[in-house]
């Protein structure tokens, strides 16, 4: 009998969302206005499955996310499935699967749900919605520079300003050639440093400290690693090295770098772009450029969004080289962002009703009229709402007026009985009697006469 009675519990899986539509109304209005930008760029919107063989995570985007982070199940024949952390393999793997279709470069966008099962806390679930922008097929930093102002465009269409956010840059192939050629690191611990750089910024300097040394003997690497710890330009670097080596200075990734100061300059865009020799990002696949958006304040510590360039992905699945640059944007994340400076306008947190036709009824004889006046109005696309009491007029009103409808429709007795309808202009509370046919036209009058 007990077993009967009991309840479950109303609250979603923890880091899991349940979105009722005030949230949702907010969600989408974000997403619409990403979309209008990244659609004058001319990106064209992909989706795929949630669930994936876990194989292709685990070979190039991070041991952390598929060991420590990733949901997966088994399916019937016992194969490891994983419910998506992101969708970039996911995309590699469309492109290879029919790259010769696509004319290059590839500029696709998308708005996965994703998963990952982190600790929970400001900016961080373990469901959430990313917002996928990527180039392929694009080998110049051209494409970087596409990337950079697609962000800028993003951030500041929302009304932020370069106070606010920063995108700061660096380049994996300047830090392999320094790890190369300056501080000699052995090639199987170079992954060590970007680990270390990647989470310079959430480890306590002791704790960073003692890492350092845990991992490095050599005087030169430990104090190497110091550097780019902190380093806010190029020229820092090169002047707190010493004997840098023309292998260096020839380097891919010094040269790579050099040229996106350079274009960031020439096109205009410094005040939003800051270089950053700590920045190397946590997944495994990016070979080039890496970038992470931040807040410039104090609210928001983690990166808003992150992206870079990945030159080998699509080799998990065909003999094809196509390098492509892209970000991934949590929305979560994006959202307090917006909340932290005020960018979130009022009028998106509540539900708007002031286009909406608010039908009341004197009695239930008048629901079939109702309707019939309902379908005239929704085949025009004028959005309406019948009140289901038939009854109390006036707190039919109320509630049409507490909603901010501007006009209601009155059906009675003899409105029906005439083909009539009493239609009232609910801000100066002005009604008149005038024929069904004409219904279109005065709605439209009243619209007209309050815009
Ligand atoms: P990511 O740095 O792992 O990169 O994630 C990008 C962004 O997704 C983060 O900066 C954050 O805004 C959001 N995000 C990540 N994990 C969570 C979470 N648990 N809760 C809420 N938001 C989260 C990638 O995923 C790359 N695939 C991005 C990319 C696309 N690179 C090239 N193209």
């Amino acid at each position: 009998m007990e077993e009967e009675n009991k309840r479950f519990s109303t609250q979603p899986l923890k880091g899991m969302e349940d979105s009722y539509p005030s949230n949702l109304r907010l969600d989408n209005w974000i997403i619409d206005q990403i979309r209008d930008i990244i659609e004058v760029y001319c990106y064209e919107e992909y989706s795929g499955p949630l669930l994936e063989p876990i194989e292709i995570f685990a070979a190039k985007s991070s041991e952390e996310l598929v060991q420590e982070q990733a949901y997966w199940i088994k399916d019937k024949r016992n194969k490891k499935l994983i419910l998506r952390p992101e969708i970039t393999p996911t995309l590699a793997r469309m492109i290879a699967r029919k790259s010769q279709e696509f004319k290059k470069p590839i500029r696709w966008y998308s708005v996965p749900t994703c998963y990952r099962y982190e600790d929970t806390q400001r900016g961080r679930r373990r469901e959430f919605i990313q917002f996928n922008v990527d180039i392929l097929g694009e080998n110049s930093l051209y494409a970087e520079l596409e990337i950079l102002n697609i962000i800028i465009d993003i951030l500041t269409s929302f009304g932020a300003t370069s106070e606010q956010f920063q995108i700061y840059y660096n380049n994996r192939r300047f830090i392999d050639a320094i790890c190369d050629f300056i501080l000699k690191v052995p090639k199987n611990k170079i992954s060590l440093i970007y680990n270390l750089l990647d989470k310079s910024n959430k480890l306590e300097e002791k704790e960073f400290l003692e890492t350092i040394n845990d991992n490095f003997k050599e005087e030169i690497i430990k104090q190497g690693i110091l550097i780019l710890k902190d380093a806010k330009s190029i020229q820092e670097v090169l002047n707190k090295f010493n004997n840098i080596p023309d292998q260096f200075l020839e380097s891919q990734g010094y040269k790579e770098l050099s040229e996106i100061e350079n274009l960031i300059q020439d096109l205009d865009i410094t005040e939003y772009c800051s270089f950053a020799s700590n920045v190397v990002r946590g997944l495994d696949y990016y070979t080039g450029t890496v970038f992470e958006v931040f807040d410039t304040g104090k609210e928001n510590r983690r990166a808003i969004f992150g992206g870079g360039r990945y030159d080998n992905l699509l080799s998990l699945f065909s003999n094809e080289e196509l390098s492509g640059i892209g970000f991934g944007m949590g929305l979560l994340m994006l959202k307090l962002f917006l909340e932290t400076y005020n960018l979130i306008p009022e009028e998106i947190m509540n539900s708007d009703y002031s286009d909406v036709i608010y039908i009341a009824s004197i009695n239930i004889k008048q629901s079939q009229y109702a309707h019939k006046i309902a379908r005239e109005l929704r085949y025009e696309e004028f959005p309406c709402i019948i009140d289901y009491r038939f009854e109390n007029l006036g707190n039919q009103l109320k509630k049409a007026s507490e909603l901010g409808v501007r006009v209601s429709l009155i059906l009675g007795p003899k409105e029906m009985e005439q083909n009539r309808i009493t239609i009232k202009n609910m801000v100066t509370e002005e009604q008149k009697i005038v024929e069904f046919d004409n219904i279109i036209d005065e709605i439209y009058n009243i619209f007209d006469d309050l815009d």
